[in-house]
């Protein structure tokens, strides 16, 4: 596990990211659906904090406060679930930044991570664009969703009731505790179907097959 100079770690199970920043948010409910799937299996997610604070990516400067204390919650945990939605064919730029801080950390580096992308499209586009970019750090992407049409999935109160979704997202959570309970070759046998049809050649990760 890595950890941060300095830093007090507090090690945690699962991290959980809303990359939208609006108030109200479907990836956020949605997340909401996974952590409730997560707790269920005995786990202890913690949403994590603080992604609006967090500067634009330099790379010939240190990492500010804003970006070690939004790493550190990545840092603490054994594996990491993202909600975002899709905005014009991408990931949200606030979450691509914070991860491109992340490089040099090693924050996610053999992290199993599994990504749900909700909004009008399934978010083909920004699922791809986040299992390179995860990839590319060494996370292990071993789950990914993505949710047309989010908005006829919730419910009057804004919880998710689609019966199928609701599977869908318990069947996510199960792959990322999947990843976290899995030996190396297991975690191989995980992330290659993944990551393969986005061009991502699993060897890169040198897990032991
Ligand atoms: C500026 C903008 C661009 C968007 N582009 C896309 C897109 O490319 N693909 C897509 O599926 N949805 C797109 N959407 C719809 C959002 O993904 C959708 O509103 C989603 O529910 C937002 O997530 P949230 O409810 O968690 O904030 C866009 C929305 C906005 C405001």
């Amino acid at each position: 596990m890595g950890t941060l100079p300095g830093r007090n770690v507090i090690r945690m199970a699962i991290a959980t990211i809303c990359a939208s920043l609006q108030s109200s948010s479907s990836n956020d409910t949605v997340m909401s659906a996974i952590e409730a799937e997560l707790r269920t299996q005995g786990w202890d997610p913690r949403r994590v904090a603080g992604l609006e604070r967090i500067p634009p990516f330099r790379p010939d400067i240190d990492p500010p406060n804003e970006v070690t204390a939004w790493a550190g919650q990545l840092d603490a945990a054994e594996g990491v679930a993202i909600a975002t939605p899709e905005y014009a064919a991408g990931p949200p730029g606030a979450l691509k930044n914070a991860l491109d801080w992340l490089v040099g950390l090693s924050t996610i580096y053999r992290k199993p991570v599994v990504v749900v992308c909700a909004g009008t499209t399934g978010g083909a586009f920004t699922i791809e664009a986040l299992v390179r970019t995860l990839s590319y750090q060494g996370a292990l992407t071993v789950g990914t969703l993505g949710v047309e049409g989010i908005r006829t999935k919730l419910g009057v109160d804004g919880a998710v009731t689609d019966p199928t979704l609701l599977n869908d997202l318990a069947a996510l959570a199960g792959r990322l505790v999947d990843g976290v309970r899995a030996d190396d070759p297991e975690r191989f046998r995980l992330v290659a179907p993944i990551v393969r049809p986005h061009g991502i050649d699993p060897a890169r990760f040198g897990l032991v097959t």
